[in-house]
C-alpha cells in the first residue's frame, strides 16, 4: 500500500510570533517545491494565527503541540480542540514532555484523539519508550499498549475516515533532544513488530497498513535517509532540526526520496 511520506516539524517552546514569521517566509518557497511529501509545521500556540495567515494557499500543513479535550469551559490556561480547528489541521498528541512533564497518560492521549478526531483533525499520536524502559526489555509492552490505549474506541471513527485519518510517530524518549538517535534498523522493528500489528489488532489488516508511522528522535539532514529508506518508516517528527529552515528542507527533501 502506499503511504504519502509525512514530515512534521514540531518546534516545542521556541519561536516568538515575530521570529516564527520569519521561519515560515524561509521554509515555504523551499517546501512549496517537494510535492511528494505532506509537510506539517507545529509552532507553538501564540504563533499559529500568524502562521495560518503565512501559510494560506500553499500546500503546507499547519499543526498544534498539544489541545485540552473539552470542546470549552472553565479550564483556565487550556485550548479546546475547536479553537484549534479554527487554524489548524493538525495537532500533536501525547508528546513524551507532555507525559514526562504535564502528567499526561493513556487515558488523556486518548481523550484527546477522540476530540481531534471529531473535530476533522488529523493527531500525530505519540508514543515511545523510556531509557529504564529500553534498558528492562519493556520496549514491547510500553509501546503496544501506548498505542492500544491511546487508540482505543476508535475503529467506528477510522472505519469511516479512513486510514489517513490518524499518524502515529513513534518517539523513543532516549533518543528525543539528546543527539543519538535509534538506529533506523531498529526503529522500523519496534513499527513492523509492535506498531503495525497492533494497528492490525485494531483496525484491521487493511487499515494498518495504510496508517502513516513516523520515526522521531535527534533526526537531522544527515540521518533522515537512513530512516526513510526502511519501508516500515513514513516519515519523521522533527524537534530541534526543525528550527532551522536549510535543514528542514533538507530533511522533506530526502522524505521524497
Ligand atoms: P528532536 O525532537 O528532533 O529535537 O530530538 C523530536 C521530538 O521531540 O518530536
Amino acid at each position: 500500500m502506499m503511504r504519502k511520506p509525512f514530515v512534521a516539524g514540531n518546534w516545542k517552546m521556541y519561536k516568538t510570533v515575530a521570529e516564527a514569521r520569519h521561519l515560515i517566509s524561509e521554509l515555504v518557497p523551499g517546501l512549496q517545491a517537494i510535492d511528494a511529501v505532506e509537510k506539517v509545521l507545529c509552532p507553538p500556540f501564540t504563533a499559529l494565527l500568524a502562521a495560518a495567515a503565512l501559510l494560506e494557499g500553499t500546500d503546507i500543513g499547519l499543526g498544534a503541540q498539544n489541545m485540552h479535550w473539552e470542546l470549552s469551559g472553565a479550564y483556565t490556561g487550556e485550548i479546546s480542540p475547536v479553537m484549534i480547528a479554527e487554524l489548524c489541521r493538525y495537532v500533536i498528541i501525547g508528546h513524551s514532555e507532555r507525559r514526562t512533564y504535564f502528567g499526561e497518560t493513556d487515558d488523556t492521549v486518548n481523550r484527546k484523539v477522540q476530540a481531534a478526531l471529531a473535530q476533522g483533525l488529523t493527531p500525530i499520536v505519540c508514543v515511545g519508550e523510556t531509557l529504564e524502559e529500553n534498558e528492562a526489555g519493556q520496549t514491547a509492552d510500553v509501546v503496544a499498549r501506548q498505542v492500544r490505549l491511546g487508540l482505543s474506541g476508535l475503529s467506528g471513527v477510522i472505519e469511516q475516515a479512513g486510514a489517513g485519518a490518524f499518524v502515529v510517530a513513534y518517539e523513543p524518549v532516549w533518543a528525543i533532544g539528546t543527539g543519538r538517535p535509534s538506529t533506523a534498523q531498529g526503529a522500523a522493528k519496534v513499527v513492523r513488530e509492535i506498531i503495525r500489528p497492533v494497528l492490525a489488532e485494531l483496525f484491521g489488516d487493511m487499515t494498518a497498513q495504510g496508517v502513516r508511522v513516523l520515526y522521531g528522535g535527534s533526526v537531522n539532514a544527515k540521518n533522515a535517509a537512513e530512516f526513510f529508506a526502511e519501508a516500515e518508516i513514513d516519515g519523521a517528527l522533527v524537534g530541534g532540526a526543525s528550527l532551522k529552515a536549510a535543514e528542514f528542507i533538507q530533511i522533506v527533501q530526502a522524505a521524497a526520496g
